[in-house]
């Protein structure tokens, strides 16, 4: 496949590999939930019934909501372990979070989806970077994109390679709602999360 130039949405700054692992060293301890901070994180990628929380922005650390989330746009996020408050690895655990119009799902991604949201690991599987938001032109449009360099993602096609380097899909993690409408995991990650 061809590697053409993408552009990234501006909803956030791209860190480079070494700051985003720097990042995540960081993250797990400014996790928080209803206040709290975790003091500690839990190395595991995301299990069944974890909740979703803000990985960057404003609302870093607060659970995702479906009706916060717009269409066509991705959040970046991770897990933590609703029993003991405590965020999961923020690199295994990590999730690039779309919300698509439902009719747009194809079959293979719609068992894994709810009310027209899906998820993927944020890892890329070419060498790890963060595969975290949306395109805005090019064949990166409306598609998850890496910018390292250049993978391209298909949010409604269970993220199967569109373009770039990556060799193999985004593992997907499977998806249900709460009673308030967050967004909480309803199973572990569908393959190997990042490169081999
Ligand atoms: S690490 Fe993502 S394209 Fe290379």
């Amino acid at each position: 496949m061809t590697e053409k130039p993408i552009t990234a949405s501006p909803m956030t700054e791209m860190p480079s590999r070494r700051s985003f692992i720097k990042l995540v060293a960081v993250t797990g301890a400014a996790v928080t939930l209803g206040g709290r901070v975790a003091a500690q994180t839990a190395s595991s990628p995301a299990k069944s019934g974890d909740l979703l929380v803000y990985q960057d922005g404003p609302q870093k650390g607060q659970v995702v909501k479906v009706a916060d989330l717009k269409e066509g746009a991705a959040v970046w996020a991770q897990a933590v372990d609703p029993a003991t408050k405590k965020p999961r690895d923020a690199m295994k655990s990590g999730v690039v979070i779309v919300r698509l119009k439902p009719s747009e799902i194809k079959a293979s991604s719609q068992k894994n989806a709810v009310n027209g949201v899906v998820a993927y690991s944020s890892v890329c599987t070419h060498q790890g970077c963060p595969a975290k938001e949306i395109g805005s032109i090019g064949q990166g449009k409306g598609n998850i994109i890496c910018t390292c360099h250049g993978s391209i993602y298909d949010p409604r096609d269970n993220a199967t390679v569109l373009g770039g380097p990556a060799p193999r899909r985004l593992p997907a993690l499977p998806l249900k709602t709460d009673a308030a409408g967050e967004l909480v995991a309803a199973g572990e990650f569908t393959g190997k999360i990042g490169p081999k």
